[in-house]
């Protein structure tokens, strides 16, 4: 199948896919897994919550967030890439509530009101920003009231501030959609689709945040 945007770097399949997590880990000189550990600590994740993963890859942080999420709980990721799906299906073989589903997180999606927390990470810097807003959409709708969206990506930065070995492999990995993303700002834009009480975690030196915000209501 050939990319839905070609202009994209985050459409990620067969062995890139496969070995995602473990070249991120060298190109951050292991502080990757880390990294994420602590980002899903900082979503406060409580047992019985319904997760939705928006780009879920092979279910790396969902293997984190599985660790919360107890018997009641449930994480739904969804994700087209193939690997991705199959990498994912092969980690929660035995776990009968954490499921991916193959759908576009750009296209509609048939989820009203059924999550209290939708995760999207390091997916919506890479899609044009009027895909983004499709995908906040869609993110705002699943969400139950008082549920929480988490954006888990790179941080606001000017690429001239930061160390070489951070704009190296930023200048080498990433597409033009990543430089409009750092450029933006992302708390004025949650709030104009609805969200409440923005807040932000920073790691790695500002590189990376995770923003969450709230969808109003009790
Ligand atoms: C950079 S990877 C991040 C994966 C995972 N969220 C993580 O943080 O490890 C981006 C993922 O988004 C998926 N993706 C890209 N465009 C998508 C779309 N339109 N609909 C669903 N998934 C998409 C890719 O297949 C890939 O698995």
């Amino acid at each position: 199948m050939g990319k839905l945007y070609p202009d994209s770097h985050i459409e990620i399949d067969g062995i890139a896919a496969r070995y995602y997590e473990t070249f991120l880990n060298l190109l951050t000189m292991g502080k990757y897994g880390r990294f994420i550990e602590q980002a899903i600590g900082d979503m406060e994740i409580n047992p019985g919550d319904r997760i939705l993963d928006l780009g879920a890859g092979s279910g790396y942080n969902a293997r984190f967030m599985a660790e919360y999420i107890g018997e009641k709980g449930e994480i739904l990721g969804l994700d087209i890439s193939k690997e991705g799906i199959k990498q994912f299906r092969r980690k929660f073989n035995d776990e009968p509530n954490v499921k991916v589903e193959n759908r576009r997180i750009d296209l509609p999606l048939p989820y009203e009101s059924q999550f209290n927390k939708v995760l999207t990470s390091f997916v919506i810097h890479g899609l044009p920003h009027s895909t983004r807003e499709k995908t906040l959409e869609n993110a705002y709708k699943a969400l139950r009231r008082g549920g929480r969206l988490y954006l888990l990506d790179y941080g606001e930065f000017e690429l001239s501030d930061l160390p070489l070995y951070m704009r190296i492999p930023f200048r080498i990995a990433e597409c033009e959609y990543a430089y409009d993303y750092i450029d933006r700002d992302w708390k004025e834009i949650l709030v104009q689709f609805g969200f409440e009480e923005v807040e932000s975690y920073q790691y790695l030196g500002g590189f990376t945040r995770l923003m969450t915000a709230r969808k109003p209501g009790t």
